[in-house]
């Protein structure tokens, strides 16, 4: 098995040093390639996503991705910008099904914005269509307005577009992820506005035909924001496109109280993939030993599980991880008064010994 490791810009490198210490410590035999990705691939090779980084990830069985992305960048022309390597790879790599789990942690109920009661043993799973949407829709671009109130005025525009093949695999993702767990799934549209999402609806349903077993409901995209503070618990799994997905994932990773916790996976329909932190790149920490290695960690746990066929190994990262937080040890982002504030570094140093202690 071969993994490529791409930790990217910013904190990318820090954190993904720390999974990549747990994974040795593994044992399990591994090819490990490294290779630079989005505004470190710019600096060295003149793009994000050069070419021999591209082929290595696709020749891997698994992506370790970091994070890329750093201000810098921001007046670069959009196709050189780090963001660029991400998207780039998920339509290259057609890693449509991306999974990013939303858990609170119990030692880290009152690290959330909201009531402990409101969040705790709070487990929700988004299921987000990653390859399609607005994100990719052709055309777009900048031109001359051709009609309406604004003829002839400079416009830009973007394309929102959802194939019935696409609606239907992210569709039947959802509702087997939903059966491994409370067998609930709630798709987010807006349906009440959008022709696509209409459309996303109507494919939602008839899919859900062949899972009677699992609950569907159907929710607006505004009230799903609006339930996910309100009443987070009442979701189990979330389905959604892109554009949505990517909003309301950071609003429930935002509800455990740290982003730097959680993981997520990026598959293809061959369960090849990309794994990385729910986080960004952090440029403002980057460097510091401040960065909280855990999402990373355990997205290494979720490529070991999902990708590389040791689920066995996926259970002992988690429990080590479980252990570290247990023995009151925090980053600075999950810190509170009565715990360890420890680094980066320190953090990793921690996994990998409860790892081999156990
Ligand atoms: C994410 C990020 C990306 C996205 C950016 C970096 C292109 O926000 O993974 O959620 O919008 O998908
Ligand atoms: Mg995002």
């Amino acid at each position: 098995m071969n993994i490529a490791i791409l930790p990217g810009d910013g904190i990318g490198p820090e954190i993904v040093a720390q999974a990549v210490r747990v994974l040795d410590a593994l044992d399990l035999s591994f090819n490990t390639e490294t290779a630079l990705v989005g505004g470190a691939a710019y600096e060295a090779h003149g793009h994000p996503l050069p070419d021999a980084t591209l082929k290595l990830a696709q020749d891997a069985d698994a992506v370790l991705f970091g994070a890329v992305g750093d201000w810098k960048f921001d007046t670069l022309e959009r196709s050189l910008r780090p963001e660029q390597a991400i998207l780039g790879l998920r339509k290259h790599l057609q890693l449509f099904a991306n999974f990013r789990p939303a858990i609170c942690y119990p030692q880290l109920t009152h690290a959330s914005s909201l009531k402990p009661e409101l969040i705790g043993g709070l487990d929700i799973l988004i299921v987000r269509e990653l390859t399609g949407d607005i994100y990719f829709g052709q055309p777009r671009g900048r031109r001359e307005s051709p009609d309406g109130a604004f003829k002839g005025h400079p416009e830009a525009f973007d394309t929102m577009r959802y194939s019935r093949p696409e609606i239907e695999r992210i569709a039947h993702v959802a509702f087997q992820a939903a059966r491994k767990r409370s067998s609930r799934v709630t798709s987010v549209d807006k349906a009440n506005v959008l022709e696509t999402f209409q459309f996303w609806r109507d494919v939602v349903t008839e899919v859900h035909a062949d899972y009677p077993d699992v609950e569907l409901d159907h929710m607006y995209v505004d009230n799903a924001a609006m339930q996910l503070v309100k009443a987070p618990k009442k979701f189990d799994v979330i389905v959604t496109g892109n554009m949505f997905g990517d909003i309301l994932s950071d609003e429930a990773a935002m509800l455990t109280g740290s982003i730097g916790m959680l993981p997520s996976a990026s598959l293809n329909s061959a369960s090849r993939g990309l794994y990385e932190p729910s986080h960004g790149s952090a440029p403002d920490i980057a460097g510091k030993n401040l960065a909280n290695p855990l999402a990373t960690i355990l997205s290494l746990a979720m490529m070991l599980r999902f990708s590389l066929n040791h689920a066995e190994a996926a259970m002992r990262v988690e429990a080590a991880v479980l252990k570290v937080l247990e023995s009151g040890l925090r980053t600075a982002d999950i810190w509170s008064e009565g715990t360890q504030r420890v680094g980066t570094q320190e953090m990793g140093s921690a996994v990998v010994a409860a790892l081999i202690a156990a």
